[in-house]
C-alpha cells in the first residue's frame, strides 16, 4: 500500500471527524512519504504532535490561536490555508494590477533594502458577484499565505459595544502572522451610520479601523472588499494602496467563464449558440454566469436526449425572466431570426411562452416584415 492509497481513508475519517483514525492514517502517510517528500512528512508529524497536546493544530505552521470575543468566546475571524484556484477572469487592466501587486509582494525584501515602501493593501469594489471574495482567496493562493477573514457584516451587528476592542485584537493577531487579513463587506461599518443610536460608537469604530490600517507594517497584507464604495468613509479609501473597481464581466470575460464552467457540455454547443449566450448574458454577473453553466450541465446530464441548444437557451431565460410582453415578443422573434431552424415548439420550450402565443408573435413579425418590404 502506498501513501496515495491511504488518502481516501484519510478523507473518510476526516469527514466523519474520527480523530483517532485521522491520526493513525496521517502517521502512516507521513512514514511512507518521508523519504521522497521530507518537508510534507515533517509538516504532518508536527501537526500530529500539536494535536496530541490538544493545542491548536494551526500552531504547527506558526499560526497563533484565533482571537475570540471576550464575553461570547466566539471566534472573531476565520483562518484558512491557501488552496489552489484557477485564475479569476477579469479585464486585462485589473489582472495586470493584481499581477503587479503579487510581484511587488514577492520582492518585499528587495524593496525594504532599497528603502522603498512595498504595497500592502488593496481595496476591491464593485457590484455583488463579480469575484471580490474570490480574488482575495486567489491572492492568498498566489502569495502562499493563510487568509484571515473578518466579516464585518456579522461581527459588527452582534457586539457593537466591543467591536473597537475586537478590531484591535484582530489586527494585533494579523500583525503577528504572515497572512492576508481580508476585511469583507467593509461598508457594513458605514451602513450602520443611518442608525442614530449607534452613531457615536460607529464613529469610534471607524477611527479604530483607520488607526489600525495606518499602523499595519508592510509584512501584513490587507485586502478590503465592498459592494457599496459610496458608503465608505473617504479616509478609509485613502488608507489603501490600490483601489480596484471590478466591473460586471464583458463579452470576452463571459465567454471565458462559460467555456471554463461548461466543460464538456460547451463542446457540444454550436458556435452560434455560444455566441448567443455570450451576447445575452449582458447584465448577469460572473457568479450567476457560473451558476447558469452548472444548471445547463445538470440538465444535460439528466436529459441526454434534449438538444444542447434548447437546454442552453432555455436556461438563460430561466435566470433572466422575460418580464414584459414586449420582451417576450422581441425574444421570440430574435430566436427565430438567429436560429431559423427552431420550431414554434422549441421557442415555446425555451421561453416558457405557450406555443399559440409564440405563433402569434412570430406571424405578427412576418406581417410586419412584409409590410416593410412593400
Ligand atoms: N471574475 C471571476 N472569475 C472567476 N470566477 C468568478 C469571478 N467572479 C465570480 N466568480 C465565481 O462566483 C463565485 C462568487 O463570487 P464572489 O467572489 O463571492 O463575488 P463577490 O465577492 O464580488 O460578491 C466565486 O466563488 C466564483 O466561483
Ligand atoms: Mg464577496
Amino acid at each position: 500500500m502506498n501513501a496515495f492509497d491511504l488518502i481516501p481513508k484519510l478523507v473518510r475519517s476526516s469527514l466523519e471527524a474520527d480523530k483517532k483514525d485521522i491520526e493513525a492514517t496521517a502517521l502512516m502517510i507521513a512514514r511512507k512519504i518521508k523519504k521522497d517528500y521530507p518537508a510534507a512528512a515533517e509538516e504532518i508529524t508536527k501537526a500530529l504532535a500539536y494535536s496530541r497536546l490538544d493545542s491548536p493544530v494551526t500552531r504547527s505552521i506558526d499560526l497563533q490561536p484565533l482571537p475570540v470575543d471576550k464575553e461570547t468566546r466566539y471566534s472573531l475571524v476565520k483562518i484558512e490555508e491557501p488552496i489552489e484556484m484557477p485564475d479569476p477572469i477579469l479585464e486585462n487592466f485589473i489582472r495586470q494590477q493584481l499581477e503587479d501587486f503579487i510581484k511587488e509582494r514577492q520582492i518585499l525584501e528587495d524593496f525594504l533594502r532599497e528603502d522603498i515602501v512595498p504595497p500592502n493593501s488593496i481595496l476591491l469594489d464593485g457590484p455583488p458577484g463579480v469575484g471580490k471574495t474570490y480574488i482575495a482567496y486567489w491572492l492568498a493562493y498566489r502569495l502562499n499565505t493563510p487568509i484571515i477573514t473578518l466579516d464585518l457584516a456579522s461581527s459588527i451587528s452582534s457586539y457593537l459595544g466591543r467591536t473597537g476592542q475586537n478590531i484591535r485584537n484582530i489586527f494585533d493577531y494579523a500583525r503577528s502572522q504572515r497572512a492576508i487579513l481580508f476585511l469583507d463587506e467593509l461598508d457594513a461599518i458605514a451602513k450602520r451610520r443611518d442608525d442614530a443610536s449607534d452613531l457615536g460608537e460607529l464613529k469610534r469604530l471607524v477611527n479604530v479601523l483607520l488607526k489600525e490600517l495606518e499602523d499595519c507594517p508592510s509584512s501584513c497584507v490587507i485586502i478590503g472588499a465592498t459592494n457599496h464604495p459610496e458608503l465608505l468613509d473617504k479616509a478609509i479609501w485613502r488608507r489603501f494602496d490600490r483601489t480596484l473597481t471590478i466591473s460586471m464581466p464583458d463579452e470576452r470575460e463571459r465567454r471565458s467563464l462559460l467555456i471554463r464552467h461548461l466543460g464538456k457540455f460547451g463542446d457540444e454547443l454550436r458556435r452560434d449558440t455560444l455566441h448567443y449566450l455570450v451576447k445575452h448574458t449582458k447584465d448577469i454577473n460572473a457568479a450567476d454566469v457560473c451558476k447558469l453553466s452548472e444548471h445547463m450541465k445538470r440538465r444535460a446530464f439528466l436529459s441526454p436526449n434534449e438538444p444542447p441548444q434548447i437546454i442552453a437557451l432555455s436556461e438563460v431565460y430561466k435566470i433572466k425572466p422575460l418580464a414584459t410582453k414586449e420582451d417576450k415578443t422581441n425574444i421570440c422573434r430574435l430566436l427565430k431570426k438567429e436560429f431559423p431552424s427552431l420550431s414554434v415548439r422549441d421557442i415555446s420550450m425555451i421561453t416558457q411562452i405557450p406555443s399559440t402565443t409564440v405563433s402569434r408573435y412570430l406571424s405578427a413579425n412576418r406581417k410586419g416584415d412584409e409590410e416593410h418590404a412593400e
